[in-house]
């Protein structure tokens, strides 16, 4: 706990989803307010997805500040809000929703988030090939993200090639610049990767590997947005190969960084915010960035 005093003037913020139990979101945002001396609260709100428009109606009628939004209800806010960032619209999903005195703006700062864990790594998005794993909401942020950002070509490759085929689909005419395309894995293998990029599940409740790596040509960086375990099979296999990588971590990290400034207009704090991560991370469940 910390030991704020919180009175009639505490800014309340959370989390909404379902279920938010073992969310760290809380642990990291009051840990950020603790230092920075703001009169502020977050806390966890379980919502189903029958509760969702009823949901938003409270943050306005009980006056809370902002919230984040998870699994299951990124999209499904969407038509609730005043006004929708164009990142947001484009990726349809929204992750953090600022009251401005009653007029709710919702935002995606996962897709920022992403990005800025890759600084870690020095790849330069801008001209990257990328082979991305996975085709759910995970990988449809992070394909806008890197596609916004300038990569040259993202190819993907899911286990329901369908899936994959309709994300490609819809972003095909919106990023002419960059090459999207579908991918059997023998493909990837066969070609060279600035970036290799993990948003599946596979690894996190299972010690196994969505990938050999040892089959790709070339791999000069990867990423998975797995954080807990944090060094999943497909990250053991990048440090035998020497090639650089990083966890989800950061991406949780960055993006609720980024959320915290968007409330707040404030830089976040992050050094105490990856600390309060790090000592919460080892009680919860297998997760990864969603
Ligand atoms: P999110 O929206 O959080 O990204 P999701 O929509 O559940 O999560 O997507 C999970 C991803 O992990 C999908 O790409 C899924 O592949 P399918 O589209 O074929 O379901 C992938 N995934 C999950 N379990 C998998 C497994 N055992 N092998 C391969 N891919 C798997």
């Amino acid at each position: 706990m910390n030991s704020r005093s919180l009175d009639g003037r505490t800014r309340v913020y959370g989390v909404v989803g379902h279920p938010v139990a073992h969310s760290l979101s809380p642990a990291m945002h009051n840990a950020a307010f603790s230092e920075l001396e703001i009169n502020a609260i977050y806390v966890a709100f379980p919502s189903t997805p029958e509760q969702v428009s009823r949901m938003i109606e409270g943050v306005r009628a009980m006056n809370v500040s902002g919230v984040n939004v998870t699994v299951p209800h990124k999209s499904a806010v969407l038509p609730f809000l005043d006004e929708v960032t164009p990142l947001a619209q484009k990726v349809g999903a929204v992750n953090t929703i600022r009251n401005d005195q009653g007029r709710l703006v919702g935002t995606n700062t996962d897709v920022g988030g992403f990005l800025r864990s890759l600084e870690s790594l020095e790849v330069q998005v801008p001209q990257a090939r990328i082979a991305l794993l996975g085709a759910g909401g995970s990988a449809r942020a992070l394909l806008v993200g890197l596609a916004d950002a300038g990569a040259s070509r993202i190819w993907i490759c899911n286990r329901t090639t369908e899936r994959a085929r309709q994300l490609i689909h819809e972003f095909q005419e919106q990023f002419p610049g960059t090459d999207l395309q579908v991918a059997e894995l023998e493909a990837l293998h066969a070609e060279p990767w600035d970036l290799l990029v993990n948003t599946t599940t596979v690894g996190m409740e299972h010690p196994e590997s969505p990938v050999d790596l040892h089959a790709f040509q070339e791999v000069r960086y990867l990423a998975d947005i797995i954080y807990k375990p944090a060094q999943t099979l497909l990250l053991q296999q990048a440090e035998q190969l020497r090639i650089p990588s990083i966890n989800g971590l950061g991406m949780l990290l960055y993006q609720g960084a980024e959320a915290f400034t968007f409330w707040t207009g404030l830089k976040a704090p992050t050094g105490v915010m990856r600390d309060a991560l790090l000592s919460r991370l080892q009680d919860s469940p297998p997760t990864r960035s969603r």
